[in-house]
């Protein structure tokens, strides 16, 4: 049967140990649980029709700089916001560290299964890798839109699959901002990242901390190959894209589909501080969620599950699973309204229910076949 989220209410909460080290020195909480505010569980219902749809945009793209320049600015607001109620009220459900911390939760031994109290919970690994993280964003762009008050808000996404986004993001770079507002800090800096990555280096989409690294021209072949493997080479079926098989009252099955074990993977090692113990903070699970990067990349991750579906016309076995112990796997968010919401694999499958999209853009890397 399908994996379940135990009610968050009920469920106990261990200290993380599983894959950290410096053990009990860790730089970042270890304690991941969400806040117990009384609420009861209930299903979510998603946005109605006529619900704007949110259009997420490339990051690196300032071609419109007005435009440009307000999207960052609200973006910044929002995580402004969020960092603001770490300091007020740290136990708010769309607090920064509180939204950091889900990822702990889901990924490092913070929960058991409902119904398998010896059974651990976590959603890498397996066909649970796409649909967790889709929820998890979905949830996040729809707090900060509330924080500003903007319905329409939507995320940037790190478009590292075109040579043109192969850096990180240029509003990430700076530790200072001019603005008052967010007393001249950048919000969404983060100073756990690895510098000898940051300003104009080209990402390594096959990164491994021993490897070396390639001339710029040659690495940005390389990633638009990189990229052709996890949507088509390796993707031809959804065991080879999602990822292995996870039912309740089982382990996981250790079976990452291509984007999360090769793109994906390679991204977070890549941006997190070599010289900290767990290359915190994008480097470890229990860590990721508290750099702001890490929704960025996570949204580009998400695009890539919806430009693998939009080539099925190709590819017919570009098809998500369609069992039951999929479908109906489900997972416990606070959603933008602080409501304790069940969320299920089979209501995120179609962008268009749930109101957000990816502006079109074009994919060099569909002539790149290694
Ligand atoms: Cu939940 Cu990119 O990992």
């Amino acid at each position: 049967s399908p994996i379940m989220t135990p009610d968050l209410n009920s469920a106990k909460c261990e200290e993380l140990t599983s894959g950290i080290k410096n053990y009990p020195d860790a730089l970042r909480p270890r304690l991941c649980r969400p806040p117990k505010l009384g609420k009861a569980i209930k299903d979510y219902e998603l946005p109605k029709d006529g619900a704007v749809c949110r259009m997420r945009w490339p990051a690196h793209d300032n071609r419109d700089e007005k435009t440009y320049k307000e999207n960052v600015e609200k973006y910044k607001l929002g995580i402004h916001l969020m960092r603001t109620l770490d300091k007020t009220n740290p136990n708010h459900p769309h607090s920064f560290s509180q939204q950091a911390k889900i990822h702990c939760a889901y990924c490092n031994g913070g929960y058991t299964q409902e119904g398998f109290p010896k059974m651990n919970l976590q959603i890498h690994n397996s066909w649970l890798f796409f649909p967790f993280h889709r929820w998890y964003l979905y949830f996040y762009e729809r707090i900060i839109g509330k924080l500003i008050c903007d319905n329409t808000f939507a995320l940037p996404y790190w478009k590292w699959d075109d040579p043109a986004g192969m850096t990180i993001p240029e509003m990430f770079i700076a530790e200072k901002d001019d603005s008052a507002v967010f007393n001249n800090k950048n919000p969404i800096f983060d100073k756990y990242r690895d510098a000898r990555h940051l300003r104009q280096q080209t990402v390594n989409l096959f990164f491994s901390p021993n490897g070396s690294e390639l001339e710029s021209k040659r690495q940005k072949a390389c990633n638009l190959s990189m990229v052709y493997r996890d949507l088509i080479s390796n993707g031809t079926d959804w065991k080879g894209f999602f990822g292995g098989e996870y039912v309740a009252g089982k382990e996981e099955p250790k079976l990452q589909g291509s984007v999360e074990g090769n793109s994906h993977t390679a991204v977070h090692i890549w941006v997190g501080d070599s010289t900290q113990p767990n290359r915190e903070d994008m480097g470890n699970f229990y860590s990721a969620g508290y750099d702001p990067l890490f929704y960025v990349h996570h949204a580009n991750v998400d695009r890539m599950w919806k430009l693998w579906k939009d080539l099925k016309k190709d590819f017919p076995g570009h098809e998500e699973p369609t069992s039951d112990d999929w479908l109906n796997a489900s997972y416990v968010f606070y959603d933008e309204n602080e409501e304790l919401v069940r969320v299920y694999n089979k209501d995120c499958v179609n962008l268009q229910d749930l109101k957000y999209d990816y502006a079109e853009s074009d994919t060099p890397w569909l002539k790149s076949r290694p």
